[in-house]
């Protein structure tokens, strides 16, 4: 590096840059695996997880029209979105809800999170 150079510290994204965060994966089936993948601002956990090639069963494509997409939220609650009336409705119907339960579909990164994805061979596949 020549002498005048100064190395620059990472920093906050600047304007125009996307914003990222990390989602962390843990899985009910698999104990000890974690994932760890990056996603923009305003990503959905479902997309997230679906774009990475992780499988999050959703029957109703991800319109907070089942429960099939739910997960339990480890850290980061305060980084996604205050649960609306219509997520509290269908996670209602979510087989082995937790206190952190969370529509993944309806779950909206806006910070890191860490997840930990229920067993999915409850709907008959993988
Ligand atoms: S995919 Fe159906 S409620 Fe999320």
């Amino acid at each position: 590096m020549p002498a005048d150079t100064k190395e620059i510290p990472a920093a906050a994204p600047k304007q125009g840059q996307p914003v990222t965060h990390t989602l962390t994966v843990l899985f009910n089936d698999q104990p000890g695996v974690t994932r760890t993948l990056t996603a923009a601002d305003g990503t959905s956990i479902l997309h997230a997880l679906l774009e990475n090639g992780i499988h999050l069963q959703h029957n109703c494509g991800g319109v907070c029209a089942c429960s099939t997409c739910h997960v339990i939220i480890k850290a980061g609650m305060e980084n996604l979105p205050d649960m609306s009336e219509a997520e509290e409705d269908q996670l209602d119907e979510a087989i082995g809800l937790t206190l952190t339960s969370r529509l993944g579909c309806q779950s909206k990164l806006r910070g890191d999170v860490t997840v930990l994805i229920p067993q999915q061979t409850i709907f008959g596949g993988k």
